[in-house]
């Protein structure tokens, strides 16, 4: 299937291989994005600070917010490189960049809806290239890489948070494990299919931005105790969105999404904390540069 995505000046990209995406990024998942997004950006905030910080922005920097969703981080970019700066967030996704457009700002940031693969963002635009887990759902990440990087100032830098394994999360890791004993969860994608936890792997981002062309890449992990929620029904309301429990809960009888309720809720309330039920949750703060 082929998705035609309005470009910013008018022209449409056609983006076959990430279709898939972009269809789920349009659908039901991205209004779970929409409706919890002040609670995603309290979760999601603390690893975008610290990408922000190994990035080490200066003003009037241009800044590629890559997969920006309802744009939080393009917003806190901009206010790092100040009005001589520019900050452009692109995603595929319709519903969250509409968020993103209404959040008010005198600061100089734009949105693109676009396949960040395949848009043509012209050469040597970027002083730095960021995400907060944007960069996961490239079909071919060798090419989307290769692609973004053209985008790119010689010497410009890259700074992305994603993932480490699923077992390092327990934010997702629990809640799977409650769910497993009551519903059929669906397959797992493979470790080189788009998803989540499909940068976990060093060795093959390494090999993905070397062959985008991209040097000095470190890896920095950090970890940190998200709020799922103040209360254990907004943790299991978080737990059911984000990630695969919710849909296939969704398709069982009444009975055994009660029980499943239950069972959330006896396991998130051991992880309550005096501000709400915090779960661990892990990722790699990944950074480069363009030669
Ligand atoms: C996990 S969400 C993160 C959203 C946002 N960065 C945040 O932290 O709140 C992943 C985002 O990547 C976007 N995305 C997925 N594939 C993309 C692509 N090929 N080009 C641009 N954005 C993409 C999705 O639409 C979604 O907004």
């Amino acid at each position: 299937m082929t998705i035609p995505l309005a470009h910013a000046n008018g022209e449409t990209a056609m983006a076959e291989s990430n279709a898939d995406q972009i269809e789920y990024w349009n659908g039901p998942s991205s209004d779970k994005w929409v409706t919890n997004q002040q609670r995603m950006d309290r979760m999601l905030g603390a690893f975008s600070d610290f990408a922000m910080r190994q990035a080490d922005i200066g003003p009037g920097e241009r800044v590629l917010d890559i997969g920006c969703g309802c744009g939080a981080t393009s917003h806190a970019l901009a206010a790092h490189v100040g009005p001589s700066g520019q900050v452009v967030g692109v995603d595929v996704s319709r519903p969250m960049l509409d968020v993103a457009r209404g959040r008010q700002t005198d600061l100089p940031v734009s949105f693109v809806e676009a396949d960040a693969a395949a848009h043509d963002f012209g050469a040597n635009r970027f002083d730095l290239l960021f995400s907060r887990f944007g960069v996961m759902f490239f079909a071919d990440p060798d090419a989307a890489f290769a692609h973004i990087g053209r985008a790119m100032n010689p010497g410009g830098r890259l700074s992305f948070a994603c993932w480490r394994p699923l077992s390092e999360n327990p934010w997702m890791l629990q809640p799977v494990l409650v769910a497993k004993d009551f519903i059929d969860l669906p397959p797992r994608p493979g470790p080189e299919e788009p998803g989540p936890f499909s940068f976990a792997n060093p060795e093959r981002v390494r090999r993905i931005l070397t062959s985008g062309g991209f040097s000095d890449i470190e890896f920095t992990p950090h970890d940190h105790e998200m709020v799922m929620g103040e209360t254990v029904e907004q943790a299991i309301q978080t737990a059911m969105e984000v990630g695969p429990v919710g849909t296939a809960a969704n398709e069982a009888d009444t009975d055994t999404r009660a029980a499943l309720n239950k069972a959330m809720a006896e396991k998130l309330a051991t992880y309550a904390k005096p501000d709400g039920i915090r779960l661990g949750a892990a990722i790699w703060c990944v950074t480069a540069r363009m030669p």
